[in-house]
């Protein structure tokens, strides 16, 4: 039996597009996620809606895989670019994810304030000690996205026809940043290209049980440079998304 393409979209109108587009749909529910199983070109592919943020996609990719024992997982959706190079409707393939909420604070006493800048990356997946004690800690943790996936990216790169597709780093956290000052410092201190709030909680996950994922991120948005919110880039992402599969079933 063929294990099954996973496809996750946060919102409605990051999954619906692309579940929309499979033949023999059979929707299933599990809690607040909703799973499309279908096919493309024959070959089993699962649409599931996530809902938004890191607890429900951590949630939702741990269960599908419980599930399904899907070969891949690729997850999608906008972003808000961090890369001033980035405009609306570009998309970032993840080389890299990572969790830009994983952060320690400095050490300040009563009424000397906060100072955001000092903060340092925390890694909890470094050691099973205190992360807020272990030396170890302070690094930030990358995941890295699945080769094979990246490459059936990268051949299809041309179908996307409203803007460019370039590799980069994915920034993950329940947090929506509008301080330019503050999408810079994780733009240098991180390499950050976008930010959304999903990528680094289902990478996590199927890092977990060691399957293959990339995430796959248009710009909705981008702060550094005045691009205004487009909620169309959701769609264009899940037709570009839609070609990946298709390329990489193709070598399946
Ligand atoms: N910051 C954070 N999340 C964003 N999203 C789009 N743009 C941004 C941004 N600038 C995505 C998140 C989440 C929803 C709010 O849209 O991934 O699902």
């Amino acid at each position: 039996e063929q294990q099954p393409i996973l496809i996750q979209g946060p919102m409605p109108i990051e999954a619906e597009n692309f579940a929309a587009k499979l033949e023999d749909v059979e929707e299933e529910t599990s809690g607040n996620f909703v799973f499309y199983k279908g096919k493309v070109d024959d070959y089993p592919v699962i649409v599931m809606k996530t809902g938004k943020g890191m607890e429900n996609t951590a949630a939702a990719t741990a269960i599908a895989i419980e599930k399904f024992d899907p070969a891949a997982i690729i997850n999608q959706g906008t972003s808000g670019g961090h890369d001033p190079e980035l405009h609306v409707f570009d998309i970032v393939l993840g080389e890299r994810t990572v969790n830009i909420g994983s952060l320690k604070t400095g050490h300040r006493e009563d009424g000397e304030g906060i100072a955001p800048r000092e903060w340092i990356p925390m890694d909890l997946m470094a050691s099973e000690g205190s992360a807020g004690e272990d030396p170890d800690a302070e690094n930030i943790r990358y995941f890295e996205g699945d080769k094979e996936l990246l490459k059936a990216a990268k051949a299809v790169k041309n179908t996307h026809e409203e803007g460019k597709v370039v590799e980069g780093t994915i920034g993950s956290a329940d947090v929506w940043n509008n301080e330019v000052d503050r999408i810079q410092w994780f733009h240098e201190n991180f390499g950050t290209s976008v930010e959304e709030m999903e990528g680094a909680a289902g990478a996590q996950i199927a890092k977990a049980y060691d399957v293959p994922y990339l995430g796959v991120r248009i710009l909705s948005n981008n702060k550094t440079n005045d691009g205004e919110y487009n909620p169309d880039t959701a769609e264009a992402n899940q037709d570009y998304v839609y070609e990946v599969v298709k390329k990489y079933i193709s070598k399946k």
